[in-house]
């Protein structure tokens, strides 16, 4: 009886300086020679006019404190120009490559730098974690898996602290739909909706929804940012539970947690419940108003210290001090024709190549059959669909209107709704038909980059080289009458969009499907690449014979057209695999396919309860027996790999483990679930002719009632020559064999147990399979 209820956990926890933050006393010794006015302006936004970044703090000059500047977004630098536009979330996601997790971060970090930011709202986006089928922000993170999402999100947080910019984690937790995503007031009635009531179980937080969190925190994250959404019906971003509780107490979190822009509303019980800075301002119910709280006695001045200590320790820890940084917020401008900030090229040339091979490894193919790609010096191809070309019209990088450019899908349609910051209601816009290819996803996340490579420009500059016959129609979904029969093949660009602020119409829309089957009608080798925000279906064309060769291309960022015709022609073999499932059909979803409606009791608070625990996505499949068109982790390539040999070896002698952890609370928890407890091998044999990189996956079943048939606990991406072997290793910490025990309230090692560990190329091919014993 306490589902969707939040406990009260107070105090909030001093930081401790554990986990190498113990720069903290540098933190301490200045907040002590602040005054109160001065620390309480330390914890709030503040409006400025002429500052382009998303969230300011102001300076305290005679201190030498220079103020901070917060800014989107997760992959590159928002509302800017002279920046690189980076592969989303998703799109790394199906990279499947932690190298590659860091590299970018840490590029995007060097952005961010440059133009004068001391906080990087993501990388990385943890949550949300594609929950709802239609979510409207599940590209921004990188799976619907919380390992995967965990694995390259630690690597993210380091990529960006090690290059000078505070990474800011979002959005914690439990934001997996942007319908009722905020407070709203409903005209009819003039009452107030509040915002859903994310209701999650003891379990589910620990083992799913925080799960990549700890991962982020353990990496060193100086600050986190709570989430709009109410978790357990108590807003989260003063829930005393989770910030108190779950991050300062159990994930003995160091650094700030920042609100959500606009997702403050109360005032003293968000300082106690472990809220340390508000944006963007501070004067709604902070300000002077908390001075004054601290004055007549509502709050202590401890707890003013506190919050300021942590926001500075979380300033030096990221080297914030270092006297070379440029003046904050020096090349990001609010008004770019009134233009009060110099010009300031934030990209570092030797980035190219990276931006280059992120986009190529995001790319999923899931189809090739009748020898289909790579193209075989083809002498004329035909191209299809609004998706191979640019947008008619790019957007300024200025007053924030970056967001827009992701709405590019001609059929998209907002059917619900949320978008805020404040709001909540049905926005304003008429979907913004740009029709055009999309390399990005819209809202806070969504970036300007100084050029697009479009499909159509990349191939069209390799058959100028090759001296290649091309025709094209852009904008007719049924252009049969155009293709040419000479055509060696047919290649259709669909894409599927999905902004911040709405939840997605549809799965898959009618145009595309049309457009597809159209094509395929007349041309025997149709090619069909899809720019993808998210999950997208296929079954209305799967099968059809003609359809030979289908590319899950996600969101490449701007190298996006050469990065496809890399690929199309065989340059590069493709190396992604998909970071959620893809069903047949949206019922296959059962209730977690769209957000609920809430027209009930629940009308004015919400409540969305996450009934199915843990089991989203392949956890469902599997235990639904739900045959998926594209199973979680598939993806082919222009090889064929084999694998044989694995091998188990228990790294800490058995009969010396505890089935609870002993160790201190360092930042992410127990010292000592982060200790290997084993170590797996496998072979992986390149047998086919090109060179290619196979991802090796590693599912581990808890030997548990209630616990998922598999999950995903390793993953390992290597590059293989043809007819070479390569080994796989994946460590298995004490964290990936627990399970929460709600009772002891502590992660549980089956100690004694036999755990059934897979290894393998999908969720669903798994190739090699030993027992683990503990
Ligand atoms: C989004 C955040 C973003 C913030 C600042 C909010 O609406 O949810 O992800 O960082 O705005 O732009």
């Amino acid at each position: 009886h306490f589902y969707g209820q939040s406990p009260p956990i107070y105090p909030s926890p001093e930081i401790s300086g554990t986990g190498g933050w113990n720069e903290f006393s540098k933190a301490q010794a200045l907040v002590l020679q602040m005054t109160l006015e001065e620390k309480t302006s330390l914890t709030g936004g503040y409006p400025n006019e002429t500052s382009g970044c998303g969230g300011n703090i102001p300076a305290i000059a005679r201190l030498g404190f220079p103020g901070m500047c917060l800014q989107d977004g997760p992959n590159g630098v928002r509302a800017a120009d002279f920046v690189n536009g980076y592969p989303s979330g998703i799109h790394v996601g199906a990279s499947w490559n932690k190298t590659l997790a860091y590299s970018q971060s840490h590029a995007i970090g060097g952005e961010f730098r440059r133009k004068g930011a001391t906080v990087a709202l993501g990388p990385p986006v943890l949550g949300p974690l594609g929950r709802i089928a239609l979510g409207g922000r599940n590209w921004e993170t990188y799976s619907n898996d919380p390992y995967l999402t965990g694995a390259l999100g630690a690597e993210a947080v380091k990529g960006v602290q090690d290059n000078g910019v505070i990474s800011c984690t979002k959005h914690f937790v439990g934001n997996e739909q942007e319908m009722h995503r905020n407070p709203r007031v409903d005209p009819d009635t003039n009452t107030t909706i509040e915002a859903s009531s994310s209701n999650i179980d003891d379990r589910t937080m620990h083992e799913h929804y925080m799960w990549p969190f700890a991962d982020a925190v353990h990496a060193g994250t100086a600050s986190i940012m709570c989430a709009y959404e109410r978790l357990n019906n108590s807003y989260s971003c003063h829930n005393s539970k989770l910030l108190n509780g779950l991050l300062k107490t159990e994930l003995g979190f160091q650094g700030f947690v920042v609100s959500d822009w606009f997702a403050q509303h109360t005032g003293i019980a968000s300082a106690t419940a472990g809220l340390d800075m508000v944006m963007p301002y501070g004067y709604e119910f902070w300000g002077d108003n908390l001075t004054e709280a601290v004055r007549n006695g509502s709050i202590s001045e401890g707890h003013i210290n506190n919050m300021a200590t942590r926001i500075m320790a979380a300033w030096y820890f990221s080297h914030q001090d270092d006297k070379s940084l440029p003046p904050v917020g020096v090349g990001l401008t609010a008004n770019f024709e009134d233009r009060r900030a110099p010009t300031i090229d934030a990209r570092d040339p030797n980035d190219a190549g990276l931006l280059m091979e992120g986009a190529i490894q995001g790319h999923v193919l899931v189809k090739n059959v009748k020898n289909s790609l790579p193209l075989k010096a083809p002498r004329m191809l035909s191209i299809y669909g609004y998706d191979a070309k640019l947008p008619d019209k790019s957007f300024s990088s200025g007053g924030y209107n970056g967001w827009a450019l992701g709405l590019q899908s001609q059929n998209y349609r907002s059917i619900v709704c949320g978008f805020g910051p404040i709001g909540g209601q049905c926005p304003a816009f008429e979907p913004i038909a740009i029709n055009g290819t999309m390399i990005g996803g819209g809202g806070s996340g969504a970036v300007t980059p100084v050029y697009m490579s479009s499909p159509f420009d990349a191939l069209e500059k390799r058959a100028r080289r090759e001296g290649t016959q091309l025709f094209w129609d852009f904008n007719t979904e049924n252009a049969t009458s155009n293709i040419n029969s000479n055509s060696d093949a047919c290649l259709v660009f669909l894409n599927a969009a999905s902004s911040e602020g709405v939840d997605r119409p549809s799965v898959r829309d009618s145009f595309s499907d049309s457009l597809v089957k159209n094509i395929a009608a007349d041309c025997d080798n149709t090619i069909v690449t899809i720019h993808n925000a998210g999950v997208r279906l296929v079954d209305e064309w799967i099968e059809h014979p003609n359809v030979t060769a289908v590319i899950f291309a996600h969101l490449p960022g701007q190298d996006s057209g050469e990065a496809i015709t890399k690929i199309l022609y065989g340059d590069v073999s493709p190396s992604g695999k998909l970071p959620y499932s893809v069903p047949r059909n949206e019922s296959d979803y059962g209730p977690v396919y769209a957000p609920v409606t809430h027209s009930g009791w629940d009308r004015y608070f919400p409540q969305d309860d996450f009934k199915e625990g843990v089991f989203t996505d392949y956890r469902a499949f599997d235990r639904e027996g739900i045959d998926p068109r594209f199973e979680f982790g598939f993806g082919l390539t222009y090889t064929t790999f084999e694998y044989s040999n694995l091998k188990i070896e228990n790294t800490v002698d058995s009969s010396t483990l505890t089935s609870y952890p002993m160790g201190p609370i360092i930042p992410g928890g127990h010292s000592d679930l982060w200790d290997t407890i084993a170590t797996v091998t496998a072979d992986v044999t390149n047998t086919g002719s090109v060179e290619a990189a196979e991802i090796a996956q590693l599912y581990v079943g808890i030997p548990m009632q209630d616990q998922p048939i598999r999950q995903l606990r390793g993953f390992d991406k290597v590059t293989v020559p043809p007819e070479e072997t390569r080994t796989v290793e994946f460590k298995l910490r004490r964290r990936d064999l627990s399970t929460w025990d709600v009772h002891g309230q502590n992660w549980r090692l089956l100690v004694g147990s036999d755990y059934p560990v897979y290894v393998g190329a999908s969720s669903r091919n798994l190739k090699l399979s030993a027992n683990l014993s503990l």
